[in-house]
């Protein structure tokens, strides 16, 4: 397989560990194995008994399980854990697509949603969103877009990297797209459970359509990315089964170790899962602050959900340029829309993270030295 590189991947290789801040990160503050061992006690004897021999395929059974609890009507045998939500879009794109099939991607993506499908030579048709209007999907263009080939749509709810979350009904309405067209739904949920209000939370695909696949992951919204644990969860068998078979070909199974760090974060959710979203709000107002302030500078959307937005820039500037002087100045990392190929005038900047006060700080003296 020839793919195309991973413009965002390789922005953040080279820059996110040199930089000082990081306001462009996805992922929510993470811990440290301490803090995580003292979520319940005895769990530092219990990790000293983690065996590093081989691990189950499919994924150890109580995290599958404790996977499963995340879902209304998912039983542990329907979830597989992988190494990270990257191996399980990867695995799923090359079992579920061949060459010359069709598929609608939301953009703009996380490169991984549509490149794998390209790389198979797939036709991938980008159901574009814009700011212009409140990046909200326009679900005429999915119906007119639906032909015999269209084997999947691919969906990423929150969004990378609006914070875009559709209202309830337009959720069901491209379910039911789906369904009467007998498509499948790849679902990334990888930032549910960071809606700012609770009642704006989305069913999971895997949930409500038997050719929904949810892909979730313990990196966003649980802040535990160097623990590389991803699942997917489906009620669809035949697919389920030609997933594990090609699992054998990448990691075969997972991280004792992370699998016990997972478990016990899964187990500890509401406490991980609040502290992230305190973080967010609090991070959040100063961001409405400071666009406000800035209002002839950006244009900001409020998200409604995820750590992540996708600014414009209202200055004639390109994108691009504005985030590298950024980084040459400051220190400071924005990811330019460039890496997404979205033209060259949103950047993303990501709020889950406890030092984003003083990113933006910095932002803002930057802005005050243009
Ligand atoms: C929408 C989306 N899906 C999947 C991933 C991959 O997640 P992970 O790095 O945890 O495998 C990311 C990471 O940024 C993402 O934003």
């Amino acid at each position: 397989m020839r793919i195309k590189d991973f413009k965002l991947e390789e922005y953040f290789a080279k820059h996110e560990f040199n930089v000082e801040y990081s306001l462009c990160s996805s992922d929510c503050e993470s811990f440290n194995v301490n803090e995580l061992l003292t979520l319940e006690k005895d769990s530092l004897e219990n990790l000293k008994k983690v065996w590093l021999g081989y691990t189950e395929s499919l994924g150890n059974p109580i995290l599958r399980k404790e996977i499963s609890k995340l879902y209304s009507d998912i039983n542990p045998k329907e979830v597989i854990v992988f190494s990270g939500a990257e191996e399980a879009i990867f695995i799923c794109m090359n079992v579920l697509l061949k060459k010359d099939d069709h598929i609608i991607v939301q953009y703009p993506a996380y490169q991984s949603l549509y490149e794998i499908a390209n790389a198979i030579g797939c036709k991938v048709t980008k159901w574009v969103m814009e700011d212009e209007n409140h990046w909200e999907l326009d679900l005429q263009f999915l119906e007119t877009n639906i032909t015999q080939t269209t084997k999947c749509i691919v969906v990423n709810f929150p969004h990378n990297p609006t914070g875009y979350l559709p209202e309830k009904e337009i959720y069901e309405k491209i379910i039911n797209l789906a369904k009467r067209n007998n498509i499948y739904l790849l679902s990334d949920e990888v930032y549910k459970f960071l809606e700012y209000n609770e009642a704006n939370r989305l069913p999971s695909a895997c949930d409500l359509y038997d050719r929904g696949i949810s892909i979730g992951v313990m990196s966003k919204s649980f802040g535990l990315a160097g623990l590389r644990i991803g699942w997917i969860a489906t009620k669809n068998k035949a697919l389920f089964e030609k997933i594990s078979s090609f699992k054998n070909y990448t990691t075969i199974c997972n991280s004792a170790l992370s699998e016990f760090f997972a478990i016990l974060a899964l187990r500890n959710r509401s406490k991980i899962l609040n502290r992230n979203l305190e973080i967010i709000n609090n991070n959040l107002n100063l961001l409405d602050e400071f666009f406000n302030k800035y209002s002839n500078f950006f244009k900001w959307i409020k998200p409604k959900a995820g750590s992540i937005a996708f600014p414009r820039l209202l200055v004639n500037e390109s994108a691009e340029v504005f985030c590298l002087n950024l980084l040459k100045k400051k220190s400071v990392l924005l990811m330019p829309s460039t890496n997404y190929d979205y033209g060259d005038r949103h950047f993303r900047i990501g709020f889950g993270r406890k030092n984003m006060p003083e990113a933006l700080q910095k932002l803002e003296d930057f802005l005050k030295e243009l």
